[in-house]
């Protein structure tokens, strides 16, 4: 057990100016499983550390966390070692390839324990430390409106919401905008459209989802980008392999690239 007063100190020896660098944290959401969060994410981080930016990616999905399968490697501590108050944040990243760290998460964990928020909030200043040894710091979470993950979101710089081109994924999508807009303060949040025939499929679904926002929330949408369905994709998770770094000239990874570039770190080319 790691005493308040440890706790304190880690706090207090952070750095104290917070680096307000726009969207040094982003976090993915989406209103149901299998979007393609997780994929998503680990292709941004690993795109992102490839060019030589230093990249921490963190599996915050409490219930099916999944980017330590993905990547074949058995984590010995996870993020609920700190939820938990066992050891430090930043006794966690693992360096999995130059400048890529990672925060393995635990899978059947089904809620935190007492005092949520405040556990949260203390995950949130101690991401601020990091915020001086990263450029990025990428969050996975869980899909759906668990109280913990919609509070934790509330904190993140950027939120991009992943949704597929179907009605439901859609509608989905749609009410959780509308709990992060109204209920947890958020401003801008991102959208991309994952699993699409093609472009124009991704655009006519966030045209839907954005026309609702702007029309019964009062708030535009930013829209990232979209990424194709792939077959690739699946035999590169079955086979635990990085997508990015085993099919590194195909259009998806372009389309991740893009969305990295012009939406994300808003430059017309890094990566
Ligand atoms: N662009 C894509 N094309 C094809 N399959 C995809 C794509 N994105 C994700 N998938 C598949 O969808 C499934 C769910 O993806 P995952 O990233 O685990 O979703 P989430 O984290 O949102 O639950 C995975 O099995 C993956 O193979
Ligand atoms: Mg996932």
């Amino acid at each position: 057990m790691i005493g308040q007063a440890k706790r304190l100190s880690e706090l207090l020896s952070y750095e104290t100016k917070k680096n307000t660098a726009s969207n040094k944290t982003i976090a993915v959401t989406s209103g149901k499983g299998g979007t393609g969060k997780s994929f998503f994410i680990l292709n941004l981080a690993y795109l992102l550390s490839s060019v030589g930016k230093r990249v921490l990616l963190i599996d915050m999905d409490s219930n099916l966390a999944n980017i330590d399968v993905m990547l074949n490697i058995t984590s010995e501590k996870t993020i609920s070692d700190f939820l938990q108050n066992r050891v430090l944040l930043k006794e966690l990243p693992t360096n999995i390839r130059p400048n890529l760290d990672v925060i393995f998460g635990d899978s059947g964990r089904l809620s935190l324990p007492e005092k949520r928020a405040e556990i949260i909030d203390y995950f949130v200043a101690s991401l601020e430390k990091f915020e001086n040894n990263y450029d990025k710091i990428l969050i996975d979470t869980g899909a759906g409106v668990q109280w913990e993950t919609l509070y934790l979101l509330s904190k993140i710089d950027f939120i991009a919401l992943i949704i597929n081109p179907d009605p439901t994924s859609v509608m989905d999508g749609y009410a959780l905008t509308k709990l992060l807009l109204n209920e947890y303060g958020k401003k801008e949040i991102g959208v991309v459209v994952n699993k699409c025939d093609n472009k124009g499929e991704g655009e006519t679904s966030f045209k839907n989802i954005n026309t609702a926002t702007t029309h019964f929330l009062k708030t535009s949408l930013k829209y990232l980008g979209t990424i194709n369905y792939d077959n690739d994709v699946y035999r590169s998770i079955k086979e635990q392999v990085i997508f990015s770094e085993e099919y590194p000239g195909s259009e998806l990874v372009n389309q991740i690239k893009n969305i990295a570039c012009n939406s994300l770190l808003n430059k017309s080319k890094v990566i």
